[in-house]
């Protein structure tokens, strides 16, 4: 009898597992169920999630703009990165205080619209990343340490419970510490008053605050800078090594329409692979105008913006293992929108400022389906 309940055992979880894979797993939010017929909107052309920014306030406006980019989100992504709601500076507004409230917002908003969320950022060392009371905080060292690992703590947790309805975490995963791995005097802060080791010391109080969440270490210019991309994987190697724990990397990948080559961008991504944990493209976005040098968006720069789009996304699908693959999201819907607007003269997004798709559009989706540029 015991036997028998063995085996009957055993086909159970070979055929659950079997409807793993007519499903497309995902690491943690919502299950991708193949689209019937035709893909048509990003998510549909993707096995791992497709992202974009939100703020709380946008999210609750029923503005015209507001309301077509809400269109355009729930239509083509299924994942959201909050742009600045989930950082430092906003949730952390006193000692021993925190305020949750508009990342509270952001997860309704996803559990609603069937979308994960990636929380970004428990760590991130600009002056206006930073709460001001804590950048002047006057106590000892180790006061300073214990706000901090409370505050990671707390908020990992907190997010935590956030579930669906079939009782999945809606935040998936956070960006632990973002651009560890610069010169910039405000970032010598948390080394100087937690330690020389205190992003592995946040990875710890992470996972103290939730064993399941997936833990990741965010940067820029690891595909442009391959010194800076040998010092993080020397990072994580040593994390390996430490048992500290880590599940993932984030490229941000702010990219130019020509920079970084081709060649360059692929072994960065091969490189980040092999250290065999997830790969978040975390920020994606590519300026066509970093020169000044032109007035508009001439066909020859939408056309270079889009194969260097479609060389993110190509490169992703086809060189990522399916398992390591925990998403791409674009940091921003329309061009007028985003942070590099600079004037409004880098056009970096998918979208033009009436919301229609661009070439670049078009060429990510190319990328997508696995075609190379
Ligand atoms: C940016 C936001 O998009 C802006 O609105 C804000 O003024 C500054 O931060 N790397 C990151 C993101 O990790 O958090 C940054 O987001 C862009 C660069």
């Amino acid at each position: 009898m015991k036997k028998f309940f063995q085996i009957f055992l055993c086909l159970l979880v070979i055929s659950c597992n079997n409807d793993d894979d007519s499903q497309q797993p995902i690491v943690g939010g919502p299950t991708i169920n193949p689209s019937p017929g035709e893909p048509e909107y990003l998510k549909d052309f993707a096995n791992y999630p497709i992202g974009n920014t939100v703020s709380a306030a946008e999210l609750s406006s029923s503005s015209n703009t507001n309301m077509a980019f809400k269109e355009v989100l729930n239509n083509e992504f299924n994942s959201v990165t909050a742009g600045n709601d989930m950082k430092m500076y906003n949730m952390f507004p006193a000692a021993d205080t925190y305020d949750w409230s508009d990342g509270d917002a952001i997860v309704s908003y996803a559990k609603e619209h069937g979308m994960r969320v990636h929380g970004h950022t428990l760590i991130w060392h600009p002056e206006y990343s930073i709460p001001d009371w804590l950048e002047n905080f006057s106590g000892t060292d180790e006061e300073f340490s214990l706000q901090v690992e409370n505050y990671i703590k707390a908020t990992v947790a907190h997010f935590a419970e956030a579930l669906d309805d079939d009782g999945n975490p809606i935040v998936t995963s956070w960006d632990v510490v973002n651009e560890a791995f610069t010169s910039d005097a405000e970032a010598a802060i948390f080394r100087q008053r937690i330690g020389e080791d205190y992003v592995s010391k946040c990875f710890q109080w992470a996972r103290e605050g939730d064993p399941n969440v997936k833990l990741f270490y965010n940067d820029y210019n690891i595909a442009g800078d391959p010194n800076k991309r040998s010092n993080i994987i020397a990072m994580v190697n040593d994390f390996q090594t430490n048992g500290i724990p880590i599940d993932g990397i984030g490229m941000q990948m702010h990219l130019n329409h020509d920079w970084p080559a081709p060649s360059e961008l692929q072994s960065a991504i091969q490189d980040i692979a092999n250290t065999g944990l997830l790969v978040h493209i975390s920020e994606l976005d590519v300026k066509v105008n970093y020169n000044d040098d032109v007035t508009e968006l001439t066909d020859e720069r939408a056309q270079a913006q889009s194969d260097q789009y479609q060389r993110v996304a190509y490169y992703y699908r086809t060189i990522v293992p399916p398992a390591n693959q925990y998403g791409i999201t674009i940091w921003g819907v329309r061009d007028q929108d985003s942070w590099l607007s600079d004037g409004g003269t880098e056009w970096p997004l998918l979208y033009d400022d009436n919301f229609e798709p661009k070439p670049a559009y078009d060429g990510f989706v190319e990328g997508l389906k696995g075609n190379a540029p």
